[in-house]
């Protein structure tokens, strides 16, 4: 009986002062393994007389069923304090920043479209669009530019095997619009051009808007007022522009506007009264109406509006 009793003693001690679930099956090992105390004291009653055996079977095994209750009391213990700490462990900071997903922003090329757009639809002009692909005769022949015409070289062209071409300016539009609307009318279409150009202030591919405007009575004057009007209230300062008499096939007189950029001079667009061969090609009356029409170079605008050194950034993945 001492005997029981020490080993319940030294057992519950064990139990209880087990720091960690491995120690705790050591003790476990120790008093109920195969080889343990307490399975030792079992396998020993038969030693006993058969007087002393029920009553020392029944204490040792109530000291086992002790001893196992003991360590499954500590082993929840246990378990509990070993869960908490991986839980503290795994804690979220709900203070921390969370992901942000950023907001995207336009590009300054279609921001300024639309800044333009909208300046000339508050002015009265409609916006329309034609296609990137033409033909010669869209993109020349009917801008009075006979084929073997000087001004054709102008253009550095992409022409397709079959003749057609990627357009190099915006102005055939004006042609499609004009066989089927008879003036007056007032209008813009912006879009893609493409060039055999690249250098800083060329790309291969960039963008015009073309303006035209047939009344009945319009002139070189309001050409002038709606462009400095117009740039006015793009680049929202005083800019110093210069009109420089230039040619085009397409109209008569015509000029060209340059902006001052650093000591050196910017070409930002071409215009001019429309040629009466123009008007004519579309059956429009040339003696009825009159009217003017400018091709801006979007990407040139946007240049000088955010100070941008050169035009070919504005196609790269760079921070400007
Ligand atoms: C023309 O393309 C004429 N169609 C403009 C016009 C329309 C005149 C209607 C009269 C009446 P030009 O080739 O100069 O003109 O080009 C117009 C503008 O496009 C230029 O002033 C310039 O701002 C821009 N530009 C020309 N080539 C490039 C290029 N490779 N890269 C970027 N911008 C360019
Ligand atoms: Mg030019």
């Amino acid at each position: 009986m001492d005997a029981v009793t020490e080993i319940i003693k030294q057992a519950q001690h064990a139990i209880n002062s087990a720091q960690d679930l491995q120690a705790l099956e050591n003790f476990r090992v120790q008093y109920l393994g195969k080889k343990g105390e307490i399975t030792a004291l079992l396998k020993n009653l038969g030693t006993l007389s058969a007087d002393e055996r029920p009553r020392a079977g029944q204490l040792i095994n109530d000291a086992k069923n002790l001893v196992e209750t003991e360590l499954q009391n500590r082993r929840t213990i246990l378990e509990t304090e070993q869960l908490n700490q991986e839980l503290a462990g795994e804690t979220i900071d709900v203070t921390l920043p969370g992901i942000q997903n950023k907001l995207g922003s336009l590009h300054p090329l279609t921001r300024s479209l639309q800044r333009l757009i909208k300046i000339f639809n508050s002015l009265g002009f409609q916006t329309i669009e034609g296609p990137e692909v033409e033909t010669e005769y869209y993109n020349f022949t009917a801008l009075n530019t006979p084929e073997h015409h000087p001004a054709r070289a102008m253009h550095d062209t992409f022409y397709f095997a079959d003749g057609r071409l990627l357009r190099s300016h915006t102005s055939p539009v004006q042609i499609h619009y004009m066989e089927n609307h008879q003036p007056p009318f007032r209008l813009i279409a912006p879009g893609r051009v493409y060039r055999r150009d690249s250098d800083m202030t060329h790309t291969p591919m960039f963008n015009q808007i073309e303006g035209l405007l047939l009344s009945k009575n319009s002139s070189f004057a309001d050409l002038k007022g709606l462009l400095h009007t117009v740039l006015e209230q793009f680049f929202e300062k005083e800019l110093t522009i210069r009109m420089r008499p230039s040619y085009f096939p397409f109209t008569e007189p015509s000029a060209e506007v340059d902006v001052a950029w650093g000591d050196k001079w910017l070409e930002i667009l071409g215009c001019g009264m429309v040629h009466p061969n123009v008007l004519q090609a579309c059956n429009i009356d040339s003696e009825k109406y009159t009217g003017f029409a400018f091709g801006m170079g979007l990407e040139r605008l946007v240049m000088l509006r955010y100070g941008i050194p050169d035009l070919r950034l504005l196609f790269e993945k760079v921070a400007i």
